[in-house]
């Protein structure tokens, strides 16, 4: 065979390691993007990995907050939280579901723990929506762990495919502008797997438990690759891994951000916290 037949595989731009930091009310979680070093990702503002045994880490949870003008993504992997918002929405985030939140032109909510002790873990992810969809009506898709299909794309490799597809397996989320990937993969001792994403959508893999070789290059817990733009994603591990692998096309549109609201112009911005001080949301 020829090279010119060969895939194209992403190589790895930059990894960095998250930054401890504190949130709601004060919970202790570990920033990723949205730190200094990594302040956006078009279209991903930030990433969150929460993960402690001890209550007091968490305990205080996330009390009524807004947000407008982006999705929030969170993904539980081990503990249970309970979300209440301003139209009367509520539910149970329980180990292994999603939730995936539109929160468009504005909602106020809460995200509470909903247990006293044990293992609390996850991601929350913020995916920026596009101009045209800033100003969408709020929308849920509660996606209960059931609903999560596993691909298995190789020999010792699963992957909860969660947004897009991986060899055949499609994700339940109903995908925006941005056209989102979201897979957590289980690398066994050994294996490797290639995984294919769309051209030209930023790609990122971090690796929350054990060590992983992405597009060649050795990435620890903890740590974040981000990924060039083009080509297929390389995953390997030594000794196993557990690792999230996100994409999404990116909006090349102005950002407005401060705390919870992501618009486009200053302008809107102040309209936001306007419209939110006058109860609009
Ligand atoms: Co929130």
């Amino acid at each position: 065979m020829s090279d010119t037949l060969s895939k194209t595989e992403r190589r790895v731009a930059w990894t960095g390691r998250g930054m401890a930091a504190s949130d709601g009310a004060g919970v202790k979680l570990t920033r990723v993007i949205g730190q200094p070093a990594l302040p956006d990702l078009d279209p991903f503002l930030m990433l969150d990995e929460f993960g402690s045994d001890d209550p007091q880490a968490y305990i205080a949870g996330f009390p009524d907050h807004p947000h407008r003008g982006f999705e929030t993504v969170t993904y539980m992997l081990a503990g249970r939280m309970r979300h209440r918002d301003n139209k009367g929405n509520e539910g149970l985030l329980t180990a292994g579901s999603v939730q995936w939140m539109t929160a468009g032109r504005g909602i106020v909510h809460s995200e509470m723990p909903e247990q006293e002790a044990g293992l609390m873990q996850g991601f929350q992810l913020w995916l920026n929506l596009p101009a045209r969809d800033k100003m969408t009506a709020p929308r849920y898709q509660d996606i209960a762990p059931e609903r999560i299909p596993t691909a298995q794309p190789g020999p010792g490799v699963t992957a909860k495919v969660i947004a897009g597809e991986v060899a055949g397996v499609k994700g339940p989320v109903e995908a925006g502008a941005t056209e989102p990937f979201y897979a957590d993969f289980r690398l066994e001792p050994g294996s490797s797997v290639s995984v294919d994403l769309p051209s030209g959508h930023n790609a990122f893999a971090y690796v929350y438990e054990g060590a992983a070789e992405i597009g060649g290059r050795p990435v620890e817990r903890g740590t974040i690759a981000v990924l060039t733009p083009d080509g297929s994603a390389a995953l390997a591990s030594d000794h196993g891994a557990r690792l999230i692998l996100v994409a999404g096309k990116p909006l090349r549109e102005p950002v407005a951000k401060y705390g919870p609201f992501v618009m486009n112009t200053e302008g809107e911005l102040r309209q936001a916290f306007l419209d939110f001080q006058a109860g609009k949301f």
